[in-house]
């Protein structure tokens, strides 16, 4: 007779018990542990009884699930790994664009099948959760993690992360290609002072409800299976023990049933960082309490969730419900059973397997952003040419990536990163795409930076190493003498400049938004030499663009395009494809101007500073066709109607051009008159219609009067019946929108 934890046919909440009847306290507070591999794992399974493991190595997640057999109680570990843009750090696998760069197709769709991909490849491998998706709204160009989100605004967000979470879910938790989704970093912690990451949140619970809770309220209500909780406080209290948020908010408002795991070492930054408990006890009582299920990266919590119930401060009836939350995941997950080893005939099957190769490539072209276009764009491919392709990011396979990939420095067993030969940089792109009897030269022209050590030392107070810090590189004129002699012989010229992975991530906010190093004079020296010029922009970010750039002929935005990035942005300059992403973000003109986010209250002296306008230079929603889309004839055909109606309208559109199109038809909601100050516009849906040259069709939309609403003065979500104005067009701006107005009656 099996004992009853591990006989599959009785319910689990009778195993969850039985299991949990049969453990010692440690073996308890091991469970609620989950802690970093990357020094081995032996002990912390042996001796900590660790319920999961983070940054693994494959050979790691190997031995670790041998080890785990010969436990006393044989409880299976969950194994978790940032896997946000494809299997992120295991060798060879499919490295999609960022979040940022998939949010710039604005395709749902295409998300989803980006986590399902993932999920595929990451199952194969013996790991079970993935750090996904980043439902943070960036509203600091200048914080370092940008590019790990889906921009500035709460629907797209909602939309595309709740895609992901379906696409890394997959059929449910018995399915064998799923793997668990994470909400993160729950919330508000991208509301940062000065771009500083992980900063306290100067943030009221009304502003919280208003933007930042609705995609993860979105994904808590559709099951996404675990949230992470951010490193930084909202009024005085850590989100790791925030009651309001965790308690009334999540698990009570929403009813979220899911577990809940701290980022790293947020259990131990309130007592060496945030200075609010005494000792690691008294933090270990406070997280458990407060309903945290995972603790990720405290080892101190280890002793500190035991002594806490031995001094009386912890009840381990509040350990056991925590433990009990842990254990159910397992049992429903089916690791009793199967604990999901690496399966490495799966692995040869499925990883970077052609399928998700060409979604990828998919995925990179309706990842480009086309800013501005004089004509020259697409290049005339009639007559064989001459292309340069210059700049420091043409050829740097790291930066295409971006970061959470390859050796962006995360794990430490990718020393080389991704094989180069899976990467197309954009040079590479080029080489492979251009026509017959063209030529591609190609100079670096510049360098961004170098790296010099911290002088405050090696090691943060919590043993945590110090990014080095960046010097930006001085211009080098015999770089730039190469490069403008390349683009002199050419008939074009393509500058590919950006960010490289050292001005990402954490801890590598930036306090300028510009291009680093000798970027920017090179830039100037190749619009000096009257080749026409197209500037594509590889960045994490949107970047400040100096004159030389706007002026150029082209500019296209690259994000981080992943393993194929090269490829598509040859592909599109040469017009073997049509542009249609779209910005999820908008492109500052200078870093004073933050924050740029277009869904601002409106309410302040004159509308500009003293010395620059707001006026950004690329606005959210922004992105150029190879042809002209006209809008035209907006009808609202409700133009009165009740709280439970919904709004319906049409809109025609009309291809002037010879390119076909893959228009957004942007539909943003304007409530006239509020009870609070409000937003003066706000996306409220989209949708995606290919317009084919000469064609004029009409398009529906339609809209839920019950989305109309704003959070009043008292914290609560409502519609306010009255006048509102409907808002159609391609971008956000103010000036291309159609308006049509409609009353919701009371
Ligand atoms: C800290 C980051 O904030 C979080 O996003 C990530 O998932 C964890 N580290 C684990 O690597």
């Amino acid at each position: 007779m099996p004992l009853p934890y591990l006989d599959p046919t009785l319910p689990v909440a009778e195993r969850v018990t039985d299991l949990l009847g049969r453990m010692t306290l440690a073996e308890k507070v091991g469970q609620m542990l989950q802690l970093d591999a990357r020094e081995g794992v032996k002990h912390l399974i042996e001796d900590v009884h660790v319920g999961s493991i983070l940054h693994a190595s494959p050979q790691r997640v190997l031995e670790a699930h041998d080890v785990t057999e010969h436990t006393r109680l044989r409880i299976p570990l969950l194994v978790a790994e940032d896997c946000i843009h494809g299997h992120s750090f295991w060798e060879g696998a499919t490295i999609f664009p960022t979040q940022l760069g998939m949010a710039a197709s604005w395709d749902a769709d295409l998300a989803e099948q980006v986590a399902r991909v993932t999920a595929v490849e990451v199952a194969a491998t013996g790991i079970h959760w993935t750090f996904s998706p980043v439902l943070c709204i960036t509203r600091d160009l200048r914080w370092g993690r940008v590019d790990e989100t889906f921009g500035e605004d709460p629907f797209l967000i909602g939309e595309l992360a709740s895609a992901m979470v379906r696409g890394y879910q997959g059929e449910g938790l018995d399915d064998h290609t799923a793997i668990l989704a994470t909400a993160k970093h729950f919330a508000g912690y991208s509301e940062t002072q000065g771009g500083r990451d992980a900063s306290e949140a100067d943030i009221s619970h009304r502003k919280l409800r208003s933007w930042f809770l609705p995609p993860f309220e979105r994904v808590a209500r559709e099951g996404c299976r675990t949230f992470m909780l951010g490193y930084q406080s909202t009024d005085g209290v850590p989100i790791t023990i925030n009651e309001w948020l965790l308690t009334d908010v999540l698990r009570g408002e929403w009813g979220y049933t899911g577990t809940l795991v701290t980022d790293w070492d947020n259990v131990g930054r309130m007592v060496w960082e945030q200075h609010i408990q005494p000792d690691h006890a008294h933090a270990a009582a406070a997280a458990v309490r407060a309903g945290n299920d995972m603790v990720m990266t405290t080892p101190q919590f280890f002793d500190g969730a035991q002594d806490a119930v031995a001094q009386g401060l912890l009840d381990e009836a509040a350990l056991d419900a925590a433990v009990a939350r842990v254990l159910t995941l397992k049992f429903e997950l089916g690791l009793f059973e199967d604990p999901r080893r690496p399966d490495a005939a799966r692995q040869a099957d499925v990883i970077a397997a052609d399928g998700h190769t060409a979604l990828n490539l998919e995925v990179a072209r309706r990842s480009l952003v086309l800013l501005t276009n004089d004509g020259t764009l697409p290049l005339d491919t009639d007559r064989p040419r001459t292309l340069a392709v210059v700049g420091p990011n043409a050829d740097d396979p790291d930066t295409i990536l971006g970061d959470w990939a390859g050796r962006s420095g995360q794990a430490d067993w990718l020393p080389d990163g991704h094989p180069r030969h899976m990467i197309s940089t954009v040079l590479d792109g080029f080489r492979a795409q251009v026509p017959d009897g063209w030529t591609v030269t190609h100079a670096r022209g510049a360098d961004i930076l170098t790296l010099a050590p911290d002088p405050e030392g090696e090691f943060f107070p919590d043993g945590q190493p110090r990014p080095q810090v960046v010097v930006p590189s001085p211009p080098d004129e015999s770089l730039i003498a190469e490069a403008v002699a390349a683009a002199q012989a050419a008939d074009h010229v393509v500058a590919v400049v950006g960010d490289r992975i050292e001005l990402v991530g954490e801890g590598r906010s930036t306090a300028t938004l510009e291009l680093v190093g000798g970027q920017v004079a090179l830039l100037d020296a190749l619009a000096a030499t009257g080749t026409p010029m197209t500037v594509v922009v590889v960045a994490s970010k949107p970047l400040v663009l100096p004159p030389s750039a706007l002026g150029a002929a082209a500019i296209v935005w690259a994000a981080n395009p992943g393993m194929r990035g090269g490829q598509a942005v040859a592909e599109l300059v040469l017009g073997q494809i049509e542009p249609s992403g779209r910005l999820p973000i908008s492109f500052a003109a200078h870093a004073g101007q933050q924050p740029t986010y277009y869904n601002q209250i409106p309410g302040q002296h004159g509308d500009r500073y003293a010395d620059l306008t707001q006026r950004v230079p690329f606005a959210f929603g922004e992105g150029l066709s190879y042809t002209t889309v006209e809008y035209a004839d907006l009808q609202v055909h409700t133009p009165v109607v009740g709280v439970d109606g919904t709004v319906r309208a049409q809109v025609t559109l009309r291809n002037t051009g010879t390119r076909p199109a893959r228009e957004t038809v942007q539909v943003y909601l304007h409530d006239l008159v509020t009870s609070a100050t409000w937003a003066a516009k706000e996306l409220k849906g989209y949708r995606q219609v290919d317009v084919a040259p000469g064609e004029t069709l009409t398009v529906d939309l339609e809209l839920a009067v019950a989305d109309c609403t704003i959070v009043d003065a008292r914290g609560r979500r409502v519609v306010e019946p009255g006048a509102f104005a409907l808002l159609v067009g391609p971008s956000s701006r103010d000036e291309v929108l159609l308006r049509g107005d409609f009353t919701v009656g009371g």
